[in-house]
């Protein structure tokens, strides 16, 4: 008599757990799903919530004696995006070429494949990719490997015989290196403002 009782509430004790068990596996699953998909989405979604144009800003990069004409050098800048954390992390690398006495070419280090920072070959006068081969021409141009285009070029102006880069916002895909000149901030000196190298007001 007794069994007879107990059969179907254990039954149903073990039905419930197994519906209990499957709420927290499903649950468990969703924020798997969650905490994947956060870094995709916002790689795709970022460039049409943030205002990125408005994190970059005009950053020193020196003297123009610094960089002779027709070379290519390494040049560090301190990241204006960076937080308390950050560390060295804020400290960008990029590749300065003079290519006349007010001209240059500027560089993101960053490879138009997956990202990693490209090298400098003065002998060969390319610019080589450590991780999949992609190499580029001394103009930044795609010579082979897997890049789907040139390395992304910075803006950049010459002000008072200084070379200033428009650093920060890193580009992708989706984000330009170089902006239409009628999206660009002009650099603010002693209450001036500069654009292509010529104040445009003042105030
Ligand atoms: Fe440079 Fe792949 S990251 S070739």
């Amino acid at each position: 008599m007794s069994e007879s009782t107990e059969t179907p509430v254990k039954a149903g004790a073990s039905s419930d757990r197994r519906g209990f068990m499957f709420k927290i596996g499903a649950g468990l699953m969703g924020v798997g799903g969650l905490l994947i998909s956060a870094p995709i989405l916002g790689y795709i979604l970022a460039p049409s919530v943030i205002d990125w144009k408005k994190r970059r800003s005009w950053i020193d990069l020196g003297p123009l004696d610094d960089f002779p004409v027709g070379q290519t050098h390494l040049a560090i800048y301190k990241n204006p995006i960076h937080g308390p954390t950050v560390g060295l992390a804020d400290q960008i690398p990029c590749w300065v070429r003079r290519t006349g006495t007010a001209s240059f070419q500027i560089f993101y280090i960053n490879c138009a494949h997956l990202g990693c920072p490209v090298h400098w070959f003065e002998e060969s006068k390319l610019f080589m990719c450590p991780c999949h081969g992609g190499v580029y021409y001394e103009d930044g141009s795609r010579a082979s490997g897997p890049p789907p285009r040139g390395l992304f070029e910075y803006d950049w102006q010459v002000v008072r015989n200084r070379l200033y880069v428009l650093g920060g916002e890193m580009p992708n895909l989706q984000i330009p290196g170089k902006l239409p000149k009628s999206e660009i901030t002009p650099l603010m000196i002693d209450g001036e403002k500069y654009l292509d190298g010529k104040v445009v007001s003042t105030t």
